[in-house]
């Protein structure tokens, strides 16, 4: 579409003439030509025809407005094709060919440019760097296109827009700062450490209790009773004959797994927000899996099987804290990643200090994403980082061969480990 005999009207810098005015004097003086503004290393090119807009198109990739229309699932990549041909060998416009031919109707090809134009204007306003020229003459064979928007319907639909999005980035900026804040001051309730856990946890340290002291605890939680009836009569624990006891099941599994059963399943009181439901319990699904795949692999390289389960179970544990804080505030998905990414393991290692969970744990929480800074534990810190890459990307993308090397593990024992954790977790679902 480049004419020919082309004559320069106006020209200049965006920070002196803004894209706003500039279009507003386009319209008001009912101007015919070519505005072609060049901004970030792209153009961007407005086809005038009395002050109306008749096309557009951007050297950006999917602005062009064919791109645009496959993009919108109006038009497949072959259409596309056919009709850019069919233009050309008929000489003709691309829009006029659309509607000679019925591709849309006039209301959906304007709509269409229309939905385009703003696009690139909503860019447009947001910046006040770049340079433009408007000139003459428009080539004929955009000339007397069958499309024609109002200049200053779309300033004004662009504009409200942009306003809209700056209020929701504004409210985002706020709840971001806002956790950030909360979280660096460490100012907000800490979740207390469920009951049955803490109960637990003193009889463990304590040489003097017993199986029953355990059993008299978990008597009362109906739920946990029958889950840990279910696990001791499970495959994994595949002892002579069928246990129906609490108490024979107990001395089945041990004490230390005990404890793990029980946390695993009390973590899912830690859903207390709604709106977050569904992202907590995908940490805590990730969070058994790591476990299970810790667990295994710990067997491999000498470490302490039952303390990689609970590292495994607890090594994200800040995330789902910080999400119960977001509770209702509505947060963009890239800048909640950030937030997470950031934070999780230090909040994660705070609560557990709180919980009075071993160091060891503490520092497999706050480490398992940096396995090196970890001190004496960095053996047990780099096998929960390396089961968490595996279960966050599966074995095929996320088996760090540096840390496989370092604890010694071999590759076809991890891969037929993962397989039986995926079954175990399955299993562990559905009991
Ligand atoms: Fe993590
Ligand atoms: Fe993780």
């Amino acid at each position: 579409m480049k004419p020919r005999n082309v004559r320069l009207i106006l020209k200049g810098e965006i920070e002196f003439m803004p894209v706003y005015d500039l279009l507003q004097w386009l319209e008001a003086n009912r101007k015919t030509g070519i505005l072609n503004i060049t901004w970030t290393e792209t153009s961007k090119t407005f086809y005038f025809q009395d002050g109306e807009i008749i096309f557009v198109s951007s050297q950006k990739r999917g602005q062009r407005f064919g791109e645009f229309l496959v993009s919108a699932g109006h038009l497949t990549k072959e259409e596309l094709r056919a009709a850019l041909e069919g233009s050309a060998i008929e000489g003709i416009c691309f829009t006029e060919y659309l509607l000679k031919n019925n591709v849309f109707s006039p209301d959906t090809l304007r709509d269409m440019l229309s939905r385009l134009a703003q696009q690139i204007l909503i860019e447009l306003f947001s910046s006040t760097q770049g340079s433009f020229s408007f000139y003459t003459p428009l080539p004929e064979i955009v000339k007397n296109g069958p499309v024609r928007l109002c200049t200053g319907h779309l300033i004004f639909e662009s504009v409200r827009k942009v306003d809209e999005l700056k209020r929701d980035n504004d409210r985002d900026t706020d709840t971001i700062g806002w956790l950030r804040e909360t979280l660096s001051k460490e100012d907000f309730r800490l979740p207390p450490l469920p009951d049955t856990i803490s109960r637990l946890q003193r009889i463990i340290s304590d040489e003097r209790s017993t199986f029953r002291d355990a059993t008299k605890i978990l008597m009362s939680d109906q739920i946990i009773t029958t889950r840990i009836l279910k696990i001791a009569n499970s495959p994994f624990y595949a002892g002579a004959g069928k246990i129906d006891s609490l108490h024979a099941a107990i001395a089945r599994i041990g004490m230390k797994e005990l404890m793990n059963i029980v946390t695993a399943v009390k973590l899912k009181d830690m859903i207390v927000s709604p709106s977050q439901k569904e992202r907590i319990q995908a940490v805590l699904d990730d969070a058994i899996l790591t476990a299970f795949l810790s667990k295994n692999l710990a067997e491999q390289c000498g470490e302490d099987p039952e303390e990689a389960f609970l590292g495994g179970l607890l090594h994200d544990l800040g995330k789902t804290v910080i999400l119960n804080l977001i509770g209702e505030n509505i947060i963009d998905d890239d800048q909640l990643e950030k937030l997470l990414d950031e934070n999780h393991a230090d909040i994660g290692a705070l609560i557990a200090r709180k919980w009075h969970f071993p160091d060891s744990i503490q520092e497999m929480i706050l480490y398992h994403h940096n396995y090196q800074e970890a001190g004496d534990t960095k053996k047990i810190v780099a096998l929960i980082q390396f089961s968490d890459g595996i279960i966050f990307k599966g074995v095929d993308n996320g088996l760090d061969e540096e840390i496989m090397n370092y604890l010694n593990l071999n590759r076809d024992k991890v891969t037929s480990l993962c397989q039986e954790t995926a079954d175990a977790f399955k299993y562990l679902k559905n009991a």
